[in-house]
This record gives structure tokens, C-alpha cells and sequence, in this order.
């Protein structure tokens, strides 16, 4: 059987896992069980009531956590306000769609209320996006706790770390990788579109202008399916409408999204490269016979977070701890 030995790895990655695997082994169950016991009370009771006025915003909330994670790790950067002198992760063109910043301000105004400086916006964000997939009828899983915030947000650096909605199988395994997740954690975490809407520029291209050439249709999309997409999305500039990217259930985590991507429903090209690549192509079409929704709620749990070091998972991915970083006293601002 073939071993990776250390020495083989690109030093870069080396060094990534290293500090991952030391501030994962300082994040905790029970983190702030002496000093605000009540934290995961207090965000649970906003967000239901938050998801029972908007069930829509169950999709945003999980979408902001993994751009936070995926640029600077999960360190609330994303939740920053652009200044005079720095434009921020949320102005970058990828971000310009994420949803939820006024919710999270709005719990953790509760937090600094009841236990105040205590908990971070990282620690915030990533308990209201285990909480939004619960409350859209998805998994729970336990989360450790103690992320500090970071004090750095680059627009640059979100356009250039996040998967564009355009990546194939080689793309999208570059960047999962260059954040420690695996090929197992891309076809388990890409579950996640089973919540959410999408703008038309997003997948505008399949449509339309598949080969960069004019006319055509990205021959991985089914035609009919393509058919009912162009009376949402009318053109390649069409910016407003919006399409589910699971119809039908939408607002309910379930794995009805990998039934639509083995038919080659599929919204964006990444969702279709699911079926290029034979280990994430079984994966969905084994998930989309429906019988397996068990193993898919335990996948994603586990994808989403590794409460045992030394393994990354995306909820941990470069968090940090200790005294690095603050506890921002508003999401939005440095302290
Ligand atoms: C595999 C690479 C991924 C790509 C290329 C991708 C791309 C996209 C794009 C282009 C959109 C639509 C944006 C818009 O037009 O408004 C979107 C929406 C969404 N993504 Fe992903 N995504 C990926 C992975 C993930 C992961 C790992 C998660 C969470 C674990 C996630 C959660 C979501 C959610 C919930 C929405 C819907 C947001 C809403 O309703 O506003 N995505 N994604």
C-alpha cells in the first residue's frame, strides 16, 4: 500500500497542516462553559426565531460560514466592513451575493449582551450555520468551540481562494486541498446546495455561451432541465432572478440535490463535475437512490467539523486560537 511521507509534501501544505492541527487541538467542547455557559442557548433561541420569520436564510448563513473558512480560515474576516484603506473579503465580486450579515450582528449583540467579550464572531458564525441546518431539517453535530477573530479581510484574497461556480474535478480538488479537505469532503460539502437560491450569472454561461463561441448549451446539462432554466435566466446578464438550486426543496436540507445532479441537473459546472470524477460520481449517484440519507447526514457532519485533532475539517480549517486575534465586540468592525 503506498504511504505519503512527509518529506513528499509541498512545504506550503506541510506548514498549513502543522498550525491547523495546534489551533484544532486548542478548540473545545465546553470552550466557554465557565464563562458564558449559555452561548449555544442563546444562538439556538435567535435562530429560531430568525429562521421562522426568513426559512430562506438558512442557505446564506451556511454559505457565509464556508467563505469565512475558505479565505483566512474561520476567523469572522468575511463579516468585515470595508474601510478607507482596505477593501474587505465582503466587497470581493464572489461575496457580492452572501446574505445573513444582519442576522449574525443581531445574535451577537445577544451574545455581548449576556457574556460581554467574551464569544467571537467565528465562534458566532459557525454555531448559526450548524443551527440553520438543523432548523432546515438536516444534521446536528456537536461543535468545539474557541475561534478567535481575525483583524485582516482582502477582497483579493476572497476572488482569488474561493471555488468559482465554473471549477471542474482538478480545480476544485486544488483548492479543497490547499484548505486540508478532501475529494470526499467536495462531493459531501457540494450537499450543501441542497439550500439556497442562485443568481442567474452564476450559470448564465451552460446556457448560453457554453463553449465561449455564441449560441450554445453545455452539452453535461440535461435539455429539457436547460429549457425551464432560460425562462429564469433570459440572458447572460440577466443579474436579478433567482433559481432554486434544489427545486423543490429548497429550503429543506436533504439529499434531493444529488438526485437532480445524477440527472444532470445540476446548476452550476461544478455540481456537474460531481459526475466526472469516478469516486465523487459514485458518491452521488449511491446518495441520490435516496436510501442512504442517513449516511449522507453523518458525512456531512463529519465534513463540516473534526471535534478530534488532528484531522481538518471546514469548520476548523486555520482557526485561531489563544491569544491570537481578538473577540470583536461588532462582527462588522475591529475592535
Ligand atoms: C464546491 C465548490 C463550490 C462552488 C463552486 C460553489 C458556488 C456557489 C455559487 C456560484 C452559488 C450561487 C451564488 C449566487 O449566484 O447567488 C452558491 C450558493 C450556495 N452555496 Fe456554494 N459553492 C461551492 C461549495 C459550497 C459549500 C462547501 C457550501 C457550504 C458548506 C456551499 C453553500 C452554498 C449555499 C447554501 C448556497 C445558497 C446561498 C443562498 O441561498 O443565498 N457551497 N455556491
Amino acid at each position: 500500500m503506498a504511504t505519503i511521507r512527509p518529506m513528499l509534501l509541498p512545504l506550503g501544505l506541510m506548514a498549513l497542516l502543522a498550525a491547523s492541527s495546534a489551533a484544532v487541538a486548542q478548540l473545545e467542547i465546553g470552550f466557554y462553559s465557565k464563562t458564558c455557559p449559555q452561548v449555544e442557548e442563546i444562538v439556538r433561541e435567535e435562530m429560531v426565531k430568525i429562521i421562522a420569520a426568513a426559512p430562506s436564510l438558512a442557505g446564506p448563513l451556511l454559505r457565509l460560514h464556508f467563505h469565512d473558512c475558505f479565505v483566512n480560515g474561520c476567523d469572522a474576516s468575511v463579516l468585515l466592513d470595508s474601510t478607507k484603506h482596505n477593501v474587505a473579503e465582503k466587497d470581493a465580486k464572489p461575496n457580492k451575493s452572501l446574505r445573513g450579515f444582519g442576522s449574525v450582528e443581531r445574535v451577537k449583540a445577544k451574545l455581548e449582551a449576556a457574556c460581554p467579550g467574551v464569544v467571537s464572531c467565528a465562534d458566532v458564525l459557525t454555531l448559526m450555520s450548524r443551527d440553520a441546518v438543523v432548523l432546515a431539517k438536516g444534521p446536528n453535530w456537536p461543535v468545539a468551540l474557541g475561534r478567535r477573530d481575525g483583524r485582516a479581510s482582502s477582497a483579493m484574497e476572497a476572488s482569488d481562494e474561493l471555488p468559482p461556480a465554473y471549477g471542474d474535478i482538478p480545480l476544485l480538488v486544488r483548492i479543497f486541498a490547499s484548505k486540508g479537505l478532501n475529494l470526499k469532503d467536495l462531493v459531501v460539502l457540494s450537499g450543501a446546495h441542497t439550500l439556497g437560491t442562485a443568481h442567474c450569472p452564476s450559470y448564465a454561461d451552460r446556457l448560453y455561451n457554453a463553449t465561449g463561441g455564441g449560441a450554445s448549451l453545455d452539452p453535461s446539462l440535461d435539455s429539457e432541465y436547460a429549457d425551464k432554466m432560460r425562462l429564469k435566466c433570459k440572458s447572460l446578464n440577466d443579474g436579478s432572478m433567482l433559481s432554486e438550486m434544489d427545486p423543490g426543496s429548497y429550503k429543506t436540507f436533504d439529499t434531493s440535490y444529488y438526485g437532480h445532479v445524477a440527472k444532470r441537473r445540476g446548476l452550476f459546472r461544478s455540481d456537474a463535475a460531481l459526475l466526472t470524477d469516478a469516486t465523487t460520481r459514485d458518491y452521488v449517484q449511491r446518495v441520490a437512490t435516496g436510501k442512504f440519507d442517513a449516511e449522507f447526514f453523518k458525512d456531512f457532519s463529519e465534513s463540516m467539523i473534526k471535534i478530534t485533532p488532528p484531522l481538518i475539517k471546514m469548520g476548523n480549517v486555520g482557526v485561531l486560537t489563544g491569544a491570537e486575534g481578538e473577540i470583536r465586540k461588532k462582527c462588522y468592525v475591529l475592535n
